[in-house]
């Protein structure tokens, strides 16, 4: 049974095919314990292949996302049990950050206030990432005695530049959402009273897309990241081509509707989806 505490690490809500998912521990900054990762993975499990869901945001309670790894629950706690216990606690929390890398629908990390650590996991691990002008991005671990590690060290080198990955990690100094703008981060800092419009704005364009394009759009960026040239273009001929398993008159639909209908133009927008054949 799972009690009331661990269900209310986690808020969510599904508004106008957006799913609002809220890291909701905001008087322990959203720092991620083992309850909060296993509820977390519970609530993307239940809203992942939802017909209502169609964009899943990621955003925390209070002034922070996340203020990373709970130092006491999730480390102090796990390693008096063990090897054992700190695996577990490891496997829980990469593996939901997993799940969403890979989640079936676009993700939007809603980033509102403090993001330290650990939190460059899910960070990365959503699609796009919008922040509050004020937020507050750390690698922190330095400071406590660490290396950033559950994945947080591939994260800032993934985003950012060898030079400011080395000093970010190393120094551990906070930079702001307009900085992490600048350094890849993130995709935008906003003014917080706005945050949740632009990401709304955002959401509800990702809606009029194909859905099977997008996820295959999703993965493909993800994958080819670390292929050579002629491996992505090899994976992507075979994942186009897989994805028209799942739908193939989209695509004949986009092209119809430009070339017969002159309906609209793929450069300005997308085609109208509920003209789509099943
Ligand atoms: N783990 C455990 N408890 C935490 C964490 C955390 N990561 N972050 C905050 N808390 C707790 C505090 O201990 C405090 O608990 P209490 O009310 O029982 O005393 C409560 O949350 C509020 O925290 P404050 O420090 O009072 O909040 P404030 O707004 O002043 O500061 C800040 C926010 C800057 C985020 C601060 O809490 C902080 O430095 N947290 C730790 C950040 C960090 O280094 N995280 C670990 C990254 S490394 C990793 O994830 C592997």
């Amino acid at each position: 049974m799972t009690d009331q505490t661990e269900l209310d690490t986690v808020a969510f809500e599904v508004v106008d095919h957006v799913a609002w998912v809220k890291l909701n521990r905001p008087d322990k900054r959203n720092a991620m314990s083992p309850r909060l990762n296993r509820r977390m993975m519970q609530v993307l499990d239940e809203l992942e292949f939802r017909a209502d869901v169609g964009v899943l945001v990621l955003t925390g309670e209070g002034s922070a996302w996340t203020a990373g790894m709970d130092l006491k629950e999730y480390f102090r706690e796990t390693e008096a049990k063990g090897l054992g216990g700190t695996r577990g606690a490891q496997r829980e929390s990469y593996g939901w950050w997993r799940r969403l890398r890979w989640y079936q629908k676009p993700t939007i990390a809603m980033v509102n206030g403090w993001c330290f650590g650990g939190g460059y996991g899910p960070l990365f691990a959503c699609d796009l990432a919008f922040a509050a002008e004020d937020a507050q991005f750390g690698l922190s671990e330095i400071n406590w005695g660490i290396l950033p590690g559950g994945g947080a060290a591939k994260v800032a080198t993934e985003l950012t530049s060898f030079r400011r990955a080395m000093y970010h990690s190393l120094m551990g100094e906070n930079i702001d959402g307009k900085t992490a703008v600048e350094w890849g981060f993130v995709n935008e800092a906003v003014p917080i009273a706005i945050l949740k419009d632009r990401v709304s704005e955002v959401a509800q364009k990702l809606l009029t897309k194909n859905p099977v394009a997008l996820k295959a759009t999703k993965d493909a960026i993800r994958r080819v990241r670390e292929m050579t040239y002629d491996n992505a273009e090899d994976y992507l001929i075979r994942a186009q081509e897989a994805a028209n398993s799942f739908d193939n008159e989209g695509r004949k639909e986009g092209i119809k509707q430009f070339i017969d209908d002159k309906t609209y133009k793929p450069g300005l927008g997308a085609y109208d989806l509920s003209k789509q054949k099943a």
